[in-house]
């Protein structure tokens, strides 16, 4: 699947004073292929309300449900695939040209994104009509 991955992080049991616990580290650049230079989470979503409908030119991402489980649809200029994101320690890598869905959030599910630029509006494109297009220049015609 075009500029799209799972990734699997550490998952290191452990107890510490005393308490069992799981913990996941993520290190630049062994484990992830790029510099985060944002963090945000979604949260408090209606299991029934869909998240995200648009794409990035350029923005790399990492999609990681650190509560709960969400489902992710990616669609590209080849192919398209749902991911089941139920794993604190599995992140979904997400590069550019990728329009995304997210949806079936459940109770408590915390989708964590780790992004390789700042916020920039400019970087969307939320017109499905216009990623096609986007995707057709710069692809071709399928
Ligand atoms: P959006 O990226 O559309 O969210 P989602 O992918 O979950 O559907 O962003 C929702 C709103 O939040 C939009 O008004 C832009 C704003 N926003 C920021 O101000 N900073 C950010 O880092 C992000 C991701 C969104």
């Amino acid at each position: 699947m075009y500029n799209c991955g799972m990734l699997k992080f550490r998952k290191i049991s452990s107890i510490s004073n005393g308490g069992f616990g799981n913990l996941t580290p993520i290190e630049f650049p062994t484990e992830i292929p790029f510099e985060i230079k944002r963090i945000y989470y979604i949260y408090d979503v209606n299991g029934n309300e869909k998240r995200g409908n648009h794409s990035h030119k350029k923005l790399h991402q990492v999609l990681i449900c650190v509560n709960g489980n969400v489902k992710v649809k990616l669609t590209n200029h080849f192919d398209e695939k749902e991911f089941i994101l139920d794993d604190p320690s599995v992140g979904l890598y997400v590069g550019p040209d990728n329009w995304r869905e997210m949806y079936d959030f459940s109770e408590g599910a915390v989708l964590l994104v780790l992004a390789s630029n700042e916020y920039d509006e400019e970087d969307y494109i939320r017109d499905y009509d216009e990623f096609i297009e986007h995707n057709r220049k710069k692809f071709g015609d399928k």
